[in-house]
């Protein structure tokens, strides 16, 4: 075999790899999207070794020469990925040697894969978050903008999916608000968690040569080297962490597409998509499918999915390094284009959705949905107990549903036979709009309290 094909540990054997698990066992399919952060670590390396005099400066400055050719190749999409040599990290290895010779010899000095795996991997993790962190800020702010049109639109709020009391479309809107912004807080508070070095710990033990950890730390973006290099070297919290917020989300955005599908079936008909948001039947020429939403709903499953499988690989898995780590990679990829592709889904999602603001006010009218108000009223004006006022509430409930009568088709005649002592004011009480205003604790329906709400948002964002 000639050297160009042979693995850099060939030394030791005398037979290669089987077809077979060179295959299955390459990542390199997978773990090629490192290739930026394999070279930019690679790089600072390679400067912390020529800076320390590890290595002749003048092969480091052929190493740096060389890392940069392969970037550019890369980018043009003129590398061959070969799967002989495993993973990224040698392939990028073994095609340096190609391009400076044996100078490339000199950069795996004092340090090993297991620390080089683990500082891309966390770069890209960063790298990642923040891309997420983004989508989620312009969910946000698209929820906002359709709020603040819907500030004074009444709608039926739910319990058990049974009528419960009125509340405006944009409440209902800002839930999800503080829901995604609780997502993006978490993607933020693992940055925090995920921000040390993990370079120079070797293959777990650390390394006998005088190397700067500051300095890459630094020179990575990192706010410190770890502490202890058997946990650095087999430690994948940080990918936990990060498909644990990944499945959060997922979650909150399966609720929302859930709602919408609701919402929009034609049981309900509170809210229309866009056409761009609904897709055809092959057979039935009625049909306007809310395909997006659907789709949003079942991804979840593949968000839950690989931060189930990540957790799994974990656990039992003795200290220190072992290849059952290999594949956190695909899970961490795939959980993040899942979530970054419902979040660009769910982006469009709601800036498609236009309510049927005279079915949510009729909807909000039916089942008694001011019930609890008139209950209220009679504490507040009346001086009655809340369970004495509930009992005469329940009274009027049954008479209207007996008389086939909404609260507010009640004339005063009707309702003085519950409560001889009240005045015409108390029709006031089962109008929807008013119930929803008089909601105005810190947190509630009212407009004045939504629009206080948005400003804060808008500040935020
Ligand atoms: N491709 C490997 C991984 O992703 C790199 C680390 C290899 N280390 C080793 N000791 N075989 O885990």
């Amino acid at each position: 075999m000639t050297n160009k094909n042979k693995t850099v540990w060939s030394g030791r054997f005398k037979n290669s790899v089987s077809k077979s698990f060179q295959r299955i066992g390459a990542s390199i399919n997978v773990d090629k999207r490192l290739y930026e952060q394999d070279i930019f670590a690679s790089k600072v390396h390679t400067q912390m070794l020529i800076k320390k005099k590890i290595i002749p400066a003048k092969e480091g400055k052929k190493i740096l020469e060389g890392l940069n050719k392969i970037k550019e190749q890369i980018r043009k999409g003129k590398f061959v990925f070969k799967e002989k040599f495993e993973d990224i990290h040698l392939n990028i290895e073994k095609k340096l040697f190609e391009i400076i010779g044996e100078s490339a010899g000199y950069m795996h000095t004092a340090r090993s894969r297991n620390d080089q795996v683990v500082t891309d991997f966390k770069l890209w993790v960063k790298d990642s978050s923040q891309i997420l962190i983004k989508e989620l800020s312009s969910l946000m702010k698209n929820i906002v903008i359709k709020a603040e049109k819907n500030v004074s639109t009444v709608m039926p709020g739910f319990t058990h999916l049974k009528n419960a009391q009125p509340i405006s479309f944009a409440h209902y809107l800002l839930a999800y608000y503080e829901m995604f912004k609780r997502d993006k807080k978490r993607f933020q508070n693992n940055l925090e968690l995920i921000d040390e070095s993990p370079l120079g710990v070797a293959a777990l033990s650390g390394t006998s040569y005088n190397i700067d950890r500051n300095f890459t730390s630094k020179k990575l973006g990192f706010k410190k080297p770890t502490n202890n290099s058997i946990d650095t070297v087999s430690d994948r919290d940080f990918a936990i962490d990060f498909l644990y917020a990944c499945a959060v989300s997922a979650m909150h955005l399966s609720r929302l597409a859930e709602d919408f599908i609701i919402l929009n079936s034609d049981a309900y008909q509170l809210i229309k998509f866009n056409d761009k948001m609904l897709t055809g039947s092959s057979i039935m020429p009625q049909k306007k499918n809310p395909d997006p939403a659907e789709l949003i709903r079942g991804r979840t499953g593949i968000n839950y999915g690989k931060l189930n499988s990540i957790l799994t690989i974990m656990k039992g898995l003795p200290i220190s390094y072992f290849k059952d780590l290999q594949d956190d990679k695909g899970l961490v990829f795939d959980g993040f284009d899942t979530l970054k592709d419902t979040l660009i889904m769910s982006n469009e999602l709601i800036k498609n959705i236009i309510p049927n603001k005279t079915r949510m006010l009729d909807m909000a009218q039916t089942g008694y949905t001011t019930a609890t108000d008139f209950a209220d009223y009679l504490v507040k004006d009346k001086n009655l107990s809340f369970r004495e006022a509930f009992k005469v509430s329940s009274k009027i409930v049954n008479y209207a549903e007996k008389n086939k009568k909404n609260l507010d088709d009640l004339s005063l005649s009707e309702i003085k036979k519950f409560h001889k002592n009240v005045n015409n004011n108390v029709l006031k009480i089962f109008n929807v709009k008013n119930s929803m205003n008089s909601k105005n604790s810190h947190g509630g329906t009212s407009e004045r309290n939504i629009k206080k709400m948005i400003k804060k948002y808008k500040k935020e964002l």
